[in-house]
């Protein structure tokens, strides 16, 4: 029988809203490696609330105190994108492994200060690409991999919901330019874009359009991107914070067959071989964030690096900030997200 694992690891998560309190800290607390999780946010009720829903005793409401005073092993950034890059460097200069909420950064500058933040200190550092621990979309990997819907040469993928806020964060900030950077171009559409690239590899190019459709905000509330492969194969992205439930998820076209991942109603498979459609059953358990949580913590015990990473990082932003240029009213933009270094 395997020895149970010792609690070894403290955990600290900066910004205790929505993602930090279905995500992040049940994470670490179902981890058995975590010994303990210490929060942090500026907003005291938010604070005080978390830290009595999780039985947690320690709080702080300036996380530079938080990372000096406890000195965690691990740390999550759960805060408004635009202070993911400079707490993840703060974090990394003294050496903690840093998970961060996409996305990483909001410019190549920010990506570029990471980067060798993460150099200094050689620590592990992943975002919060969770669609990847998705059990459909692994299988669906797995699918590709090995031929079954022959060359792919189509994605589509579309993720919608009615936004972000009310509903779900706990603060307006995902409307606020100064904090968000872009709207659901950003928010959504960065989650589709490393999911197009885990699927069918890296992306030369983009063209996109972007719109403010429906709701009060000046970010954009609607998005759609195209995309161009390495492999030559197209993508497209439609991404919304204005829509009731419908389809979320992704299609693949290849040369042999077809793969649905839907959301609500699973994976599906068209086999071209014998013209038929197949249900093809997932075991969903746990669910994706868990699995996304235990991978962090499980590549730090084994100093393995965690997938995705920095790179991975760098690339789907590198794709959402070209495609922000391009809906800006530029033309078709080259870029290569193959690149090793910015
Ligand atoms: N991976 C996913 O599926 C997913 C889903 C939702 C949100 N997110 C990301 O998670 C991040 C947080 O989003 P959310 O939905 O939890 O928003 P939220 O509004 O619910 O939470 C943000 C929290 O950060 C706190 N905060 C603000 N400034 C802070 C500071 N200086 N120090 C510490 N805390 C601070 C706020 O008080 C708030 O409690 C965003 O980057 C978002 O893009 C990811």
């Amino acid at each position: 029988m395997n020895e149970p694992e010792k609690r070894t690891l403290r955990a600290a998560v900066i910004g205790c809203g929505a993602i930090a309190e279905f995500c992040h800290i049940p994470g670490y607390q179902n981890h058995p490696a975590v010994s303990e999780v210490i929060l942090c946010d500026p907003v005291e009720k938010i604070l005080q609330e978390t830290q009595r829903k999780f039985r947690i005793k320690k709080g702080y409401t300036d996380y530079k105190e938080l990372l000096k005073k406890e000195m965690p092993q691990l740390v999550s950034i759960c805060t408004p994108n635009h202070l993911h890059a400079k707490m993840v460097c703060a974090a990394a200069r003294k050496g903690i492994h840093v998970l961060c909420e996409k996305p990483m950064a909001l410019s190549l500058a920010e990506a570029e200060r990471i980067r060798k933040a993460l150099a200094m200190k050689r620590v592990k550092f992943m975002v919060s690409f969770s669609h990847r621990f998705e059990m459909m979309n692994m299988r669906a990997k797995e699918m590709l991999a090995s031929g079954k819907i022959g060359q792919p040469f189509m994605i589509r993928i579309r993720f919608g919901h009615e936004g972000p806020y009310p509903g779900w964060a706990k603060t307006d900030w995902f409307y606020k330019k100064d904090q968000a950077g872009y709207g659901a171009l950003m928010d959504m559409g960065i989650h589709a874009i490393d999911l197009a690239r885990y699927l069918l590899g890296d992306i030369r190019g983009v063209v996109a359009r972007t719109a403010t459709l429906l709701k009060p905000i000046r970010l954009d509330d609607n998005a759609l991107m195209i995309l161009e492969f390495e492999t030559k194969a197209l993508g497209y992205i439609d991404v919304s914070w204005t829509s009731k439930p419908g389809f979320n998820g992704s299609e693949i076209y290849g040369s042999g067959g077809t793969l649905i991942v839907d959301y609500e109603r699973g994976l599906q498979f068209f086999d071209g071989e014998k013209a038929d459609w197949k249900r093809i059953p997932v075991r969903g358990e746990p669910g994706s964030w868990e699995r996304q949580m235990k991978h962090f913590v499980d590549c730090v015990l084994k100093e393995d690096d965690p997938d995705p990473g920095f790179l991975d990082g760098l690339a789907s932003l590198k794709v959402a900030l070209a495609a922000a240029k391009s809906a800006a009213g530029g033309k078709f933009i080259r870029i290569d997200t193959r690149a090793r270094s910015s």
